[in-house]
This record gives structure tokens, sequence and C-alpha cells, in this order.
């Protein structure tokens, strides 16, 4: 089946008891023993598993065609998880642009994990290569990237990791499963940060890994969420469960939308520069048109004037909110430097856009009217 019909219908099977046909909300936090003191349903306590949690589970693993998927309260929490299972001594591989808060965990945390990184640039194959030593447990790559978009060859990049015997990580956030499925293309796992497109509205946080094979590795996650509780609620779980039904036509929409607009704005000459890999001056495009069934909703441009500059355009669109975060149905425009805050690698003059669901249109003319005016 095709992803379309499997986002549709994994995990949502009809309430055995009642026939529903949406999914019940187990808020229970417990379940009953057998006589032996066994858990006959599977479940024992919610921070371990819990029936509604299990149903995202099933549908995550099935459209990444992962073996198993575990969720979580936020998008770090599954990153902190995962980084936190591997050996003490092991060495990480991180792209030069990614999530500003990996960066700080690299930073800040690692060498109290007993762990140690090289962040390289994330277009660049040979540099990763060169920055594989015998330690390196962890090759992790996020792409597009946030926020400079960057794009990598996964299936090369698969190669090269696995040769010296690294896993693959994919934070595959901004493509979204529906534009692109790291597992096929030789990742070990993937990670989402499920509070953006997959919820796709705006009100819930969650987070999901995806393995590939239900493995060692699996286990020891598996064993942290269990102990250290980062587990997504019954409620959560049922948003982004509901996301998901919807998120095929969310994203082709939100991608032909960015598309659009990223063409429209190109050449304007209030912008330096503009990163969306749908525009065949990308310099990952090829790859993105390879790997990707679509570019993606998210884009990012550099602003003549510096922070002001950029402060002020972001200050006079009507319709984009200004905002930080991306994936539901309305239209976000921030200044990203402030967002990362002190200590922010993220040029000055950049704004990041989650294009909505608007009309393509209304996005332009508004971006239009805000850079004229700026
Ligand atoms: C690419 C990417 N990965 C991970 C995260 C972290 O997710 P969360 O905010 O759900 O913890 C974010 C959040 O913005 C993100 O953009």
């Amino acid at each position: 089946m095709r992803f379309e019909t499997i986002a549709v219908h994994a995990g949502a099977e009809p309430d055995p008891t009642t026939g529903a046909v949406a999914p019940p909300i187990h808020l229970s936090t417990t379940f009953e023993h057998g006589p032996a003191s066994e858990d006959p349903y599977g479940f024992h306590y919610v921070r371990d598993a819990n029936p509604t949690q299990s149903r995202l589970e099933k549908a995550l693993a099935a459209i990444e065609q992962g073996e198993a998927a575990l969720v979580w309260a936020s998008g770090m929490a599954a990153t902190g998880a995962y980084l936190q299972a591997l050996p003490p001594g092991s060495h990480v591989v991180f792209p030069d642009d990614m999530y500003y808060a990996n960066r700080v965990i690299a930073r800040d945390l690692f060498p109290r994990w007993g762990l140690t990184s090289t962040a390289v640039d994330g277009f660049d194959l040979a540099a990763i290569q060169a920055a594989l030593t015998p330690a390196t447990r962890l090759v992790w790559a996020e792409t597009p990237s946030n926020p400079l978009m960057k794009v990598v060859d996964l299936a090369r990049l698969a190669e090269l990791a696995h040769a010296r015997g690294a896993e693959l990580l994919v934070d595959g956030t901004f493509a979204t499963p529906a534009l692109q499925q790291p597992l096929a293309l030789g990742a070990d796992v993937v990670l989402h940060s499920t509070t953006k497109y997959i919820g796709g509205h705006s009100d819930v946080q969650g987070g999901a890994l995806v393995f590939k094979r239900r493995g060692d590795r699996f286990g020891h996650v598996a064993e942290l969420r269990s102990l250290l509780g980062a587990v997504a609620s019954p409620f959560n779980s049922w948003l982004v469960l509901r996301g998901l039904r919807t998120l095929a036509v969310r994203v082709e929409r939100q991608s032909a939308s960015a598309l659009a607009l990223a063409a429209a704005l190109d050449g304007h000459p209030r912008l330096t520069a503009i990163h969306y890999p749908g525009l065949p001056s990308h310099r990952g495009h090829e790859t993105a048109r390879r790997q990707m069934r679509g570019f993606g909703g998210m884009l990012s441009i550099q602003v003549a004037g510096g922070r002001a500059g950029a402060l002020d355009v972001a200050s006079r669109v009507r319709l984009f909110l200004n905002a930080t975060s991306l994936g539901g149905a309305e239209s976000l425009i921030e200044h990203r430097a402030s967002s990362e805050g002190p200590g922010s690698a993220t040029s000055d003059d950049l704004l990041r856009m989650s294009v909505g669901l608007e009309h393509p249109q209304d996005l332009i003319d508004d971006l239009r009217q805000a850079l004229d005016r700026a």
C-alpha cells in the first residue's frame, strides 16, 4: 500500500469492545494483573506503555517501514534518550546546521555524559567521511536542516556510516514521512518532533523514534524512556495520531505553496539569499529531487540590512504570524537567531518561515508587501 493509505489506516482498527471507529483515549495509569500477577492485556503501568500510545507507535512504525517505534513527550525527550543510550566514550558526528537545542546538548551535556562530537557541513559528504573516527558510534543527519535547509544524500551517508560501524539517525522533522523515508534509504533510526507536521495543528507536543530493527539500541532507549519517564501522555498520543491521518494532504499543499512562495520571492531586491531545496539554484536541489517526494513547507530568507532589516520585515507581515515552531495550519515567520538566543550560530539577517494552508497567493502578497515597504 502507498503512504497515503497507510497513514489513514495504520493503528486504526475499530475498538474491539465498542466498535468505535475513532480510537478511544485510555487514561488509566494502571492495568489489571492476572492470577499469576501477569499482564494479560500486555499493559502494566502508564510509564511503560499505554494503549493509545501503542496505537500511535504501531502507526508510525508502519508509515516509516520500521520494526518498532517509541513516542515521547517531546522531540527533545526522544533526542536525549537516544544520545544517553550511547555507550560512554562514543563520538557523534553532527551537521553544523541543525536544531539549535541539539548543538547545546553537544556543547553542555556531552562532557557530562562522556560523549564527544564533531560538527561538519551537512552538505559535504567528504567532510562527514573525514570526521568519522574509530570511536564514532552515531552519524546524526537533519535533512532538510533547521534553519538553512541543507540537504544530504541519505543513501550515501548510510554507506559511509555503516562502513565505519556507526549508526545513522535522521531527524526527519522538516521533511516528514510523507516526503522522505530515511529507513528505506538506509538509515537505522528516524526522529520526528511530532509537535510539528505530524501533530499538524500547533496544539500538541511530542516526539518519536522509529527503528529499522527492534535490536539492542531499541531496547536500551525503551528502558531509558521507562525509567526516566518522558512518555507521551494518552491524550497527546491521540492528538498526534489524529494529525497523522491528514499528514499527506497537508504536506502536499504546504510543499506546493512553499515552492510557489520561494519562486515568487527569488530575486527580490531586498533579499540577499533564499534557502529552499525546491529552487534549482539550491545546492541540495538534485539530491532533494531524488530522495524527497516534494521539497517541504519550510524556507528561510536573508534580508538586506542585517538584524534590523529582518526584524522590520517580520513586523510588517499581516497574514504570517511572528512566532516560532512549524508545521501547523497557519503560516509562521520568525527571526531565528532571536528564538535560538545567546550563542546562536544563525545569521542575524535570517527569517525562517513555515508555510501553512492559506491560499498561496495570499501568502505571496503578504510577503511582497512586507518586503516592498521595509
Ligand atoms: C528539526 C527539529 N528537531 C527537533 C526539534 C525538537 O522538538 P520538540 O520541540 O518537540 O522538543 C525541533 C523543534 O523545533 C526541530 O525543529
